[in-house]
């Protein structure tokens, strides 16, 4: 494991909190390199798995068992953390902040808890496994539908509500990273002066 730079004070109680006016969206956003909102990241997340699944698709027919595996192996992490994020830290703040949300988040939850069981398998198995291309192919499906609903249902009820996105975006990019055992480059917000 690499080592873990220390997230926790974004990770604070504080920070998620809904800004109490309607100001705090636009905080702290003037450096060139802006990090992300909430929703941005997550939505590239999203664009970075499903390019991920497309890769496998298109080259699992001449790909070698090594190479379908790695590719494998980094869709089921990138997945792995990205739900994990969301049930962390993005579900319970949509779930604070919007009460309309509960059926939608609910339905989310249960299908993370689909994607991850395949996830498990896929991860049991090889390539060599005659239904690995098909478990591969499956789990894109399910990622498809699901966020496609994320997207539209969570993402609009996390933007009606009183979500400071960019302080949650801090905080998921914070979590991801620690997740990840990579160093989070808090600096890169610093204004360009
Ligand atoms: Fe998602
Ligand atoms: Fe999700």
């Amino acid at each position: 494991m690499a080592q873990r730079k220390s997230s926790r004070s974004s990770r604070s109680k504080s920070s998620r909190s809904k800004s109490r006016g309607r100001s705090g969206r636009k905080s702290r956003s003037q450096g060139t390199s802006q990090p992300k909102d909430a929703l941005a990241l997550l939505r590239a997340d999203h664009e970075m798995v499903s390019e991920l699944v497309d890769k496998y698709e298109r080259g699992k027919n001449r790909a070698d068992n090594d190479k379908k595996e790695r590719l494998a192996q980094q869709i089921c992490e990138e997945l792995t953390i990205h739900a994990q994020i969301e049930e962390e830290i993005f579900y319970p703040a949509v779930r604070e902040a919007n009460e309309e949300a509960e059926d939608a988040l609910a339905d989310a939850e249960v299908e993370h808890g689909s994607i991850k069981k395949l996830i498990e398998e896929i991860e049991g198995s090889s390539p060599d496994s005659e239904l690995f291309d098909a478990q591969i192919k499956v789990l894109g499906e399910y990622v498809k539908h699901h966020v496609k609903e994320e997207q539209t249902e969570i993402f609009r009820m996390a933007r009606e509500a009183d979500i400071d996105l960019k302080d949650l975006g801090h905080e998921l990019a914070a979590r991801k990273a620690e997740l990840k055992g990579e160093e989070w480059e808090e600096e890169e917000e610093e204004e360009a002066a």
